[in-house]
């Protein structure tokens, strides 16, 4: 890949591209979850916070503690509301049982899913809505304080009112978390991003404000793509 792209703190950063072009496999090296696809090289530098994340001896579990994904399919894990989001805390060691209830009341919060579950946090995540188990994915990543959340195309599985639930979430989201998302909604890059990286083949072919981008972009592809000539 021939990519060069600032990840701006506390900012809404979106990938557009057609299909294919490796949007997936991009936001995949940010925490490194590239490396569990067999036969993956990588080349080239990530720094976050300051240190080269692609090096052999990142910490990688350490790295997916502070950069969290979220994926296009809701993937709860099928227990309850609740074990859900203690999973990680527990995993990560905390077992005070007030502190877990704490953690899982903000996490549920701060995913605006709290008003809707909070009567019912012991039954199967699996009961939920495609909209709340998205949204419960997200209290899930929150749970453990990331700094950054990576989502691919998180609303392409969602109707038009789960996926304005998930964009505005995204809007609160930024002012505390810096996110990175995917997506193939091109008003949804517009509506919510602050930067937007245009990709086709395997390259960044555009990089710049979203405004820039949509309303005068510089170069020729990322016009047509836009303008919905291709893609
Ligand atoms: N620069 C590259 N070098 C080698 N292979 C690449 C490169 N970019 C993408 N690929 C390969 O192309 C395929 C599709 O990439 P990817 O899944 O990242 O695309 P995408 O943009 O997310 O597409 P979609 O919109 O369909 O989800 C993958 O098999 C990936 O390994
Ligand atoms: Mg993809």
């Amino acid at each position: 890949m021939d990519i060069n792209i600032p990840i701006r703190k506390n900012c809404i950063t979106a990938l557009i591209g057609p299909s294919g072009c490796g949007k997936s496999t991009l936001i995949r090296v940010f925490n490194r979850m590239c490396d569990l696809v067999e036969g993956t090289k990588t080349e080239g530098i990530v720094f976050f916070d300051g240190e080269n994340i692609c090096k052999p001896n990142t910490d990688v579990l350490a790295l997916r503690k502070k950069v969290g994904m979220i994926f296009q399919k809701p993937n709860p894990f099928p227990m309850t509301i609740k074990d859900n989001i203690t999973y990680g805390p527990k995993l990560h060691g905390v077992k005070d049982q007030k502190e877990l209830d704490e953690i899982v009341e903000e996490s549920l919060k701060k995913a605006a899913l709290w008003e809707e579950v909070k009567d019912r946090l012991h039954v199967s995540a699996l009961s939920l809505s495609g909209g709340q188990q998205q949204r419960l994915c997200i209290a899930r990543a929150l749970s453990i304080n990331p700094e950054v959340i990576l989502m691919d195309e998180p609303t392409s599985a969602l109707d038009p009112m789960a996926t304005a639930k998930i964009e505005e979430l995204s809007l609160e989201l930024k002012k505390n978390y810096t996110v990175v998302t995917v997506t193939h909604n091109m008003q949804q890059a517009r509506r919510i991003s602050d930067y937007t990286g245009f990709m086709y083949l395997g390259r960044l072919e555009e990089f710049g404000r979203t405004k820039d981008i949509f309303e005068n972009p510089q170069n020729e592809l990322t016009k047509r793509y836009v303008s919905g000539i291709f893609g």
